[in-house]
Formats: structure tokens, C-alpha cells, sequence
């Protein structure tokens, strides 16, 4: 019942904040490949699929997705322009 009420992302903002003032350069971390809500979630805060171990699990009788999700945060240097 505590669903859909702003807990979910107030506690990704608040390891987001605690990750930097840690000092750390990136956050990253891992959801089931079918979990529609905590993927939107990660995604409207701004975390990117960086990879998928696919059927990795074998949940419920069905291969389920593990997939990684990262973002920065630090503003990025751009990268160098090679000629
Ligand atoms: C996923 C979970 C953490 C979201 O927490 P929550 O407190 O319900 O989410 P919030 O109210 O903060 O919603 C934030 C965003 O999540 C997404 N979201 C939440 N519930 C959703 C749903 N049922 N369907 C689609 N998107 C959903 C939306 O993008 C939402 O933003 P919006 O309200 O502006 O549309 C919660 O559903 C949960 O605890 N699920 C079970 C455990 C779990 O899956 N944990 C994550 C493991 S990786």
C-alpha cells in the first residue's frame, strides 16, 4: 500500500546523495530484467542500461533478465577530439 507514493525514488535520491558526498564517480546496480517499475524509476532518475546477462535467473518456472543500469555523478570532461 506504500507503493506509488514518492518512497521508491526518495531513496535513490538519497544513495544518489550519498554516493557523491562519498566521493564515488558512478553508481551503478542491477534489476530484474521484467521489474517495469523499478526500471522507469532508474531510468527517470537517470540511470542507462549498461548491460544484460540474459536469462541469468531462473525464477518462478520462466529465465528472467539480469540487467546492470549505471549512471554518472560527476559532471563528464568531453572526450578528447582525435584527428
Ligand atoms: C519499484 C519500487 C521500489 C518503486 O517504489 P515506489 O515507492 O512505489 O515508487 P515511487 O512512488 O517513488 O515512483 C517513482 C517512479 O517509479 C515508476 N513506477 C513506480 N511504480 C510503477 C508501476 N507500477 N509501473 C510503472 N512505473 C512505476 C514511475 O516512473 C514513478 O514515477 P511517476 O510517479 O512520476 O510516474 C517499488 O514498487 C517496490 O518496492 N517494488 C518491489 C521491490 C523491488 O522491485 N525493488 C527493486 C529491486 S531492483
Amino acid at each position: 500500500t506504500a507503493r506509488g507514493a514518492g518512497v521508491g525514488r526518495a531513496l535513490v535520491r538519497a544513495a544518489v546523495e550519498e554516493a557523491r558526498r562519498l566521493g564515488a564517480r558512478r553508481i551503478t546496480l542491477r534489476v530484474l530484467g521484467h521489474n517495469t517499475a523499478a526500471r522507469k524509476l532508474y531510468e527517470s532518475e537517470g540511470f542507462v542500461v549498461e548491460g544484460v546477462q540474459p536469462e541469468e535467473f531462473y525464477l518462478g518456472g520462466a529465465y528472467v533478465d539480469d540487467v546492470t543500469m549505471g549512471r554518472f555523478l560527476t559532471e563528464r570532461e568531453p572526450s578528447p577530439v582525435t584527428t
